[in-house]
């Protein structure tokens, strides 16, 4: 134990050295001078506790200092209470610093305030580095906005390369489903007449998704689709767009000209057909692409044989053409492996014979609505509507009896 005198001695030695500035200033005396500043205070403002006594503490106080938080301080001294603030204080160098100021007021023994003590912590370098963070925060939010709006601009230019209307194909109906994952995506799919006659109907997904996946996504989109003047013109032009090519010299084209780049090593799987609405046979090929499912109007679902190498993996692979015979009534879909990787919670894949039960239970309804169960099944089975891959799906009905 202290003696009394001591103790007092202990307590200005601790006010003393505290690193903190500490003050206290008379409340019963007009605009609360101070009557006492440690050596903290002098060390954090500058000023000389000599120059400072019997002045009121906003001296520290310039242009930038917050009002609102001065405000509060006056309601506070007003109603005799404790209050935390952070102030924009200056030295007497002129410089400035951060101040977190906690004023308490001390009563006497009748519970009147005779005094408040004020606590000064610089918290500059804190506050600085708060501030620092907000603006690369608000810089990194633009940064944000600027790729959102970007992936959003290029959704809008992938998905206006969709199909917008149904071919006009009598005796044939269509419907497909588009569902990136990641606003935009690395499926793609088209259908639309060659001469007339015939319609040539495509899916492929290119390896990966997002927006490196959708580049060659919708440049392949772009080169399958044929100039709409060349058929009614009778020309043979060069390349899948002419319709003189079969499926599988379609596929061998595109492995020719997009061969494996090892920078991006990018490569897809594809489905390419030609439809005969006259004879009901489905000319295609396939390129390592799941097989489509064909759903007669009698008779069991199947998945049709799937084949060929993925374009680009190997220079001068051959792909082999196929023909399905379709009768009035039967179905055919093309799809994209994210319906059958889905994974439910525990990790299980929705599968290829789910797909087919699924689409096969939906032959009573409308080639529309069977798209839409068969999406809905999936969305059950992962237990969100948020996917890993993109969902891709066209298929047609022949119509005419
Ligand atoms: C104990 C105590 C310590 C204070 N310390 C500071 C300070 O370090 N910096 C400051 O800007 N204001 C400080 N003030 C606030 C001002 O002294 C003053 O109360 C404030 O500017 C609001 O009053 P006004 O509108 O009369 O200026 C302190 C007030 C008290 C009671």
């Amino acid at each position: 134990m202290c003696r009394p005198e001591e103790e007092l001695s202990l307590k200005d030695r601790a006010l003393a050295v505290s690193a903190e500035g500490i003050v206290i200033v008379d409340a019963r005396m007009r605009d609360m001078p101070l009557i006492y500043v440690n050596e903290g205070f002098e060390r954090l403002t500058g000023y000389p506790a000599a120059e400072v006594m019997g002045k009121n503490c906003r001296f520290l106080q310039g242009p930038d200092t917050d009002p609102v938080s001065l405000q509060r301080l006056r309601s506070a001294l007003r109603e005799n209470r404790e209050c935390t603030v952070l102030l924009l204080n200056n030295r007497k160098d002129g410089s400035t610093f951060w101040n977190r100021l906690s004023i308490t007021p001390i009563r006497d023994s009748a519970g009147q305030v005779t005094h408040f003590i004020g606590v000064q912590s610089d918290v500059t370098a804190e506050q600085n580095a708060l501030q620092a963070l907000e603006k690369s925060n608000q810089q990194l939010e633009e940064a944000n906005r600027g790729l959102r709006e970007d992936l959003e601009a290029a959704a809008l230019v992938q998905q206006s390369f969709l199909p917008s209307a149904h071919p006009a194909t009598p005796g044939v109906t269509w419907a497909w489903m588009f569902r990136p994952c990641a606003g935009v995506a690395g499926d793609m799919f088209g259908a639309f007449p060659l001469d007339g006659q015939r319609v040539a109907a495509y899916i492929l997904d290119v390896s990966g998704h997002g927006v490196a996946s959708a580049l060659l996504s919708v440049t392949l989109s772009r080169m399958l689709i044929p100039d709409p003047g060349s058929y009614q013109a009778g020309e043979a032009g060069a390349g899948a767009q002419s319709g003189n090519q079969s499926p599988a010299q379609v596929l061998e084209t595109l492995n020719r000209r997009f061969p494996l780049d090892p920078r991006t090593t990018q490569y897809f799987t594809m489905v390419y057909g030609i439809l005969e609405p006259e004879t009901r046979s489905f000319h295609y090929a396939s390129a390592g692409h799941w097989g489509p499912v064909h759903v007669p109007k009698r008779g069991e679902a199947a998945i049709l044989e799937p084949g060929g190498l993925p374009i680009g993996l190997f220079p001068g692979s051959a792909y082999s053409d196929q023909v399905l015979q379709m009768s009035p009534g039967d179905r055919l879909y093309l799809y994209t492996d994210g319906f059958i990787e889905a994974e439910d919670a525990q990790d299980r894949a929705f599968g290829l014979q789910r797909l087919i039960h699924s689409l096969a239970s939906a032959r009573h309804l409308s080639l529309d609505q069977s798209v839409s169960a068969l999406t809905r099944e999936v969305e059950l089975w992962r237990g969100t509507s948020e996917f890993e891959d993109d969902l891709s799906i066209l298929s047609f009905e022949i119509t005419v009896s």
